[in-house]
């Protein structure tokens, strides 16, 4: 029997992976950046056990679904390849962070199996090639391996796209006060979205922005500068957002001109983010492929943040229901040799 247990967080772009050049692999069509967050972890046991007869997966001490269960042993196939080892496995994972609610648990759940299956194996990887096992699982689950600050560098081939530190966690002492607005699960995944994105006549223009936008908040980070970090990732969101609504395409049951990812609490919080920064609030958002809206502050800023969401909440006709999720920078995946 050979087991072992990792913990990895789920990450927050700041320049965002939306487009892909290789959907099998994984590949993306630019680098992004991005933090890992300190308050939504993974904690995955991965056993191998020569006894066991078929492959098992946990969730929350649950039989996971068919699907998922498909997709966590799928992973742990590619690495079980490298090892020679051919035993079944059993895989128990669990969040700290509630699920369907607009953190994706894909790159904090692929970036720990990838270690602790590796791990339990014996196999002695590089952090690279961490990076390049997870990214194959769930494209962002690559920027979850290193800790702290993490750009991926797209390349062009499995072997050239991976994610590297920029920064550790203690870097910078910044918050994301998350605003999870529903729970709902979206209308169109980001496996679909990533496809749709290059239908956007928009697409060239994000295109050709990306390399100075990398620069400049690559450069942001390493100088501790709030303010050009704030305007990069705000206006990057919404020139994700931008490609994302003028995706067009055949949905369901009829023709839509785009993906909206927003409810009108997302909308509600964005406007009051540009009133808070006219009253002087220091306070800048990003939006992943859902409708939680991210806000990032200074970390001594952080209650000022909280309480001015919580005053917004309570301003609206009805409870709208948010629930706030406080992050600080995080290292990033890592063994836990005694798990409880
Ligand atoms: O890793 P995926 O396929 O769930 O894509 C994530 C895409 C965004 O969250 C919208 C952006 C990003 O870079 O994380």
């Amino acid at each position: 029997m050979q087991s072992s247990t990792a913990v990895a967080h789920a990450n927050l772009a700041f320049v965002k992976y939306w487009g892909k050049r290789d959907s099998t692999l994984n590949i993306p069509l630019n680098n992004s950046i991005s933090m890992n967050l300190s308050a939504a972890q993974t904690i995955t046991t991965v056993t191998f056990d020569e006894d066991q007869t078929q492959d098992r997966v946990l969730v929350e001490g649950s039989e996971a679904s068919a699907k998922f269960a498909e997709r966590a042993c799928r992973h742990v196939d590619r690495i079980r390849k490298l090892s020679g080892v051919d035993s079944r496995v059993l895989i128990e994972t669990r969040n700290t962070f509630p699920a369907s609610t607009g953190i994706a648990s894909s790159a904090s759940g692929f970036a720990a199996l990838t270690l602790a299956t590796t791990a339990a194996l014996g196999l002695k990887l590089s952090e690279r090639d961490l990076s390049i096992l997870a990214r194959q699982g769930s494209g962002s689950a690559s920027r979850s391996i290193p800790g702290g600050f993490v750009e991926w560098h797209a390349g062009q081939a499995n072997e050239d796209s991976y994610a590297v530190q920029l920064a550790p966690a203690d870097q910078w002492e910044v918050v994301d006060v998350a605003v999870l607005v529903t729970a709902e699960a979206k209308q169109v995944s980001s496996s679909d979205g990533h496809l749709l994105a290059l239908q956007s006549p928009f697409w060239e223009a994000r295109t050709q922005m990306l390399p100075a936008r990398l620069d400049r908040v690559r450069q942001a980070i390493l100088e501790r500068d709030f303010v050009t970090f704030g305007r990069e990732i705000e206006a990057e969101a919404m020139a994700m957002h931008a490609i994302m609504l003028t995706s067009a395409h055949e949905a369901e049951r009829a023709w839509h001109s785009g993906i909206y990812y927003w409810t009108p609490d997302t909308l509600t919080l964005l406007m009051a983010v540009q009133r808070w920064r006219d009253a002087g609030m220091q306070v800048y958002f990003t939006l992943d492929a859902g409708p939680t809206v991210h806000l990032m502050c200074p970390a001594d800023q952080e209650q000022v943040v909280s309480d001015a969401v919580k005053h917004l909440a309570q301003a609206q006709a009805v409870d709208p229901g948010w629930t706030l999720l406080v992050s600080k920078p995080a290292p990033g995946a890592h063994i836990i040799e005694n798990p409880a």
